[in-house]
């Protein structure tokens, strides 16, 4: 099961304890990505073990207590067209990343609590561990038959591929933007996270850790912000949001 949000440590660990993550979505240096197979290849004999090295250092909670790691199981998926949200050009999944896996979120928006954009990671970010972790791996949660078993395996390995094709190609996968306030409205990540604290994404994404395709939850319209600034005594100037 998954751990609390406050419990997991997601949003708040120091950024010093990451593996850095490229700042721009469209950047391709090759340095980071060196580094970084390096660092994980260098302290296992198996590449297996590296990423999970990789991720119990990107998640200290769970290695401090000793606590093994939660035992949350993103499920297969067999009809991706019934799933909430738009189809992005990779089906990238939270509740294997951020669920299953447990990679932090400020992992791959490093900037939530920094600036106003919490940033959407770079193909690098995603080489980093994809030219190790081919994908078809990962434990399913759920009842999966045979059948069903390696044909969702092979449909993993295959996402993973567009992955790896996107890093070599140089061609960045063209995310679809699921959130937005119009362009009248300002709203600054990172002022949030410092008073809601690590259980805010939750707070207005709804638990994105169980989310095979990223939906919106909340309305994000006027009454929405203004209501909740009410309730926390935040002020209610028409030019704290609009310039
Ligand atoms: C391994 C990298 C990675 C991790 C970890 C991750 N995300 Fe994401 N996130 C992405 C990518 C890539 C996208 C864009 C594609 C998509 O929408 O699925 C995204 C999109 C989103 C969006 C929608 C953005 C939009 O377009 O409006 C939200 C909200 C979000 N993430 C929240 C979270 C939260 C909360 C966590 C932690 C529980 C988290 N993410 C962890 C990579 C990641
Ligand atoms: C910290 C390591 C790490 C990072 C960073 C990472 N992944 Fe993954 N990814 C994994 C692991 C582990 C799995 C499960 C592998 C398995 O099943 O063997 C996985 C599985 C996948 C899969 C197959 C399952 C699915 O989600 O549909 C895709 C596609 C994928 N990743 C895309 C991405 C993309 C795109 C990014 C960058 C936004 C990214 N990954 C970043 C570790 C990572
Ligand atoms: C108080 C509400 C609130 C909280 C808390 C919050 N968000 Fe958001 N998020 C929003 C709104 C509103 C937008 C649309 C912003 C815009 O259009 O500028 C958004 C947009 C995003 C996007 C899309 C940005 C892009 O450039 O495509 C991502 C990713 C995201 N949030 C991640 C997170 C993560 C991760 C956290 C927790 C660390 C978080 N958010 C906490 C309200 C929130
Ligand atoms: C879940 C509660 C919540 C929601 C929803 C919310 N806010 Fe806030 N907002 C806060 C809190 C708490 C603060 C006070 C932050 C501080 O004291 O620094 C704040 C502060 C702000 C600030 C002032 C930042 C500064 O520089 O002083 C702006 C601007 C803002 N919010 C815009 C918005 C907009 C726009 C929305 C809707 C898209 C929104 N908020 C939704 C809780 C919320
Ligand atoms: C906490 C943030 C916040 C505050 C404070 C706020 N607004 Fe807004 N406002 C929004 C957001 C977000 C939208 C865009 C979403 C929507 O249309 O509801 C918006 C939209 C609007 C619109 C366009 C509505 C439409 O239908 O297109 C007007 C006009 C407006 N606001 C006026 C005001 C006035 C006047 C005040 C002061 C009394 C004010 N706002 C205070 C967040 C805020």
């Amino acid at each position: 099961m998954l751990r609390p949000y406050n419990k997991q440590a997601l949003c708040t660990l120091p950024r010093w304890r990451y593996i850095p993550a490229p700042a721009s979505r469209f950047t391709t240096q090759t340095d980071t990505i060196r580094h970084r197979a390096l660092w994980m290849t260098k302290r296992s004999g198996r590449v297996g073990a590296g990423v999970a090295i990789a991720l119990s250092i990107a998640f200290p909670a769970a290695a401090q207590t000793g606590q093994s790691a939660p035992g949350y199981k993103a499920p297969v998926i067999s009809d991706t067209g019934r799933l909430k949200g738009p189809r992005q050009p990779i089906f990238f999944r939270h509740d294997i990343h951020a669920g299953q896996d447990q990679i932090p979120c400020l992992y791959c928006h490093s900037t939530v609590t920094i600036s106003s954009e919490p940033g959407i990671p770079a193909v690098q970010t995603c080489f980093g561990c994809h030219q190790i972790v081919t994908g078809g791996k990962r434990p399913f949660g759920g009842t999966v038959s045979a059948a069903q078993d390696s044909t969702a395996r092979a449909a993993e390995a295959a996402e993973v591929r567009k992955v790896q094709a996107a890093w070599f190609g140089k061609k960045p996968p063209e995310w679809i933007r699921i959130h937005g306030v119009p362009g009248f409205v300002h709203f600054p990540h990172q002022r949030h996270i410092k008073v809601l604290g690590t259980d805010g994404c939750i707070t207005c994404h709804g638990d994105v850790r169980t989310m095979p395709q990223v939906y919106q939850v909340a309305t994000l319209k006027m009454g929405w912000c203004v209501n909740c600034h009410v309730q926390r005594n935040v002020s209610r100037d028409c030019t704290l949001c609009h310039y």
